[in-house]
């Protein structure tokens, strides 16, 4: 009975030793202890294998630059490869939740007002956005200068206005919220 006190005393001691360390620490605690514990990088290896990485994207994106494609843009959940944030080859859509709902899921309370913009409501927001990357601001599909004719190609009622500020080169967005808001047909 004293010995299993006492196990139960040495366990405890050595967990709360171990959650108290820091990952590499716990590793090397766990490996003394245990057989069979997957061997780890050293901290000299993982620092060396983030500069090159780090180098390797300073590279990337200076070519890029000098390429031209300065106004692209690409979704963070991409760029970090965190794909399963969004891929799920077990359900249906592929996604992990319904494709309509997939932007929401993270976007959460997007967006918003009394006055939301159809497309956005439904959560058709691949009509205007890419999900991983593109050459346009605001992982755009188009240039904002062009987004927005895709489906209005209607006659404005208030032409005037709109004509004018075509030709100053404003575009829809400056004036228009592409989402919704408070006020009617979502002007800013
Ligand atoms: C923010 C969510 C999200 C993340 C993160 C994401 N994807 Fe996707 N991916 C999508 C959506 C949505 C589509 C469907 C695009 C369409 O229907 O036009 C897609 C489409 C694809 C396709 C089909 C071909 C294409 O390009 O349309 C491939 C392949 C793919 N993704 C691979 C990846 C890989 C690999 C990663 C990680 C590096 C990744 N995706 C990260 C949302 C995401
Ligand atoms: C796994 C979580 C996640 C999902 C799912 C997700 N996003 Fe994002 N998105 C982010 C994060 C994180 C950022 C960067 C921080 C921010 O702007 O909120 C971001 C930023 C953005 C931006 C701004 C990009 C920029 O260049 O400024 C757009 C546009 C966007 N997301 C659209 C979408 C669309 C469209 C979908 C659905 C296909 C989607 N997101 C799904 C996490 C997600
Ligand atoms: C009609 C086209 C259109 C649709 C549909 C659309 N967006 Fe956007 N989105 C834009 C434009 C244009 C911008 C550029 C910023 C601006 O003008 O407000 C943008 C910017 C964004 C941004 C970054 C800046 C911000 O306002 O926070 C996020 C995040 C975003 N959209 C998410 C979404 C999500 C999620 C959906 C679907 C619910 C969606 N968008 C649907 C056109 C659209
Ligand atoms: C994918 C198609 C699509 C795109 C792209 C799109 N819209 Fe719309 N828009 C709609 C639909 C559908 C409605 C709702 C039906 C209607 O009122 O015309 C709507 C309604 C509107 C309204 C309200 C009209 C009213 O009478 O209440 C405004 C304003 C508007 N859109 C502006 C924009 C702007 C600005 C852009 C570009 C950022 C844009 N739309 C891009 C489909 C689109
Ligand atoms: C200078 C600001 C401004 C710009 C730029 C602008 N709009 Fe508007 N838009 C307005 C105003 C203000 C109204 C409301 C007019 C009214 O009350 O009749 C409106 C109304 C609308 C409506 C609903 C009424 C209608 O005429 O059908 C739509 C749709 C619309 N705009 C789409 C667009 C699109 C698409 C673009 C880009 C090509 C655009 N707007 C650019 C200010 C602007």
């Amino acid at each position: 009975m004293k010995k299993f006190t006492f196990i139960i005393f040495l366990l405890t001691s050595c967990t709360s030793f171990i959650c108290a360390c820091d990952p590499l620490t716990v590793h090397k605690v766990t490996t003394t202890i245990f057989d069979g514990v997957p061997t780890m990088p050293s901290p000299e290896q993982y620092c060396r294998d983030y500069h090159i990485q780090a180098t390797k994207d300073e590279q990337e994106a200076r070519q890029k630059q000098e390429q031209g494609v300065k106004q692209g843009s690409i979704h963070p959940p991409f760029a970090e490869k965190r794909c399963n944030d969004c891929h799920d080859k077990s359900t249906d859509s592929g996604f992990v939740v319904a494709a309509d709902l997939l932007c929401a899921h993270c976007h959460k309370g997007f967006p918003a007002g009394n006055f939301l913009h159809g497309p956005a409501a439904v959560g058709a927001c691949l009509k205007c956005h890419a999900p991983h990357s593109t050459d346009n601001p605001n992982l755009l599909v188009k240039p904002a200068a062009e987004v927005c004719d895709v489906c209005h190609a209607e006659a404005r009622s208030s032409s005037k206005l709109h004509t004018i500020s075509r030709t100053k080169g404003i575009v829809c967005t400056d004036c228009h919220d592409p989402h919704g808001g408070s006020n009617r047909f979502f002007l800013r």
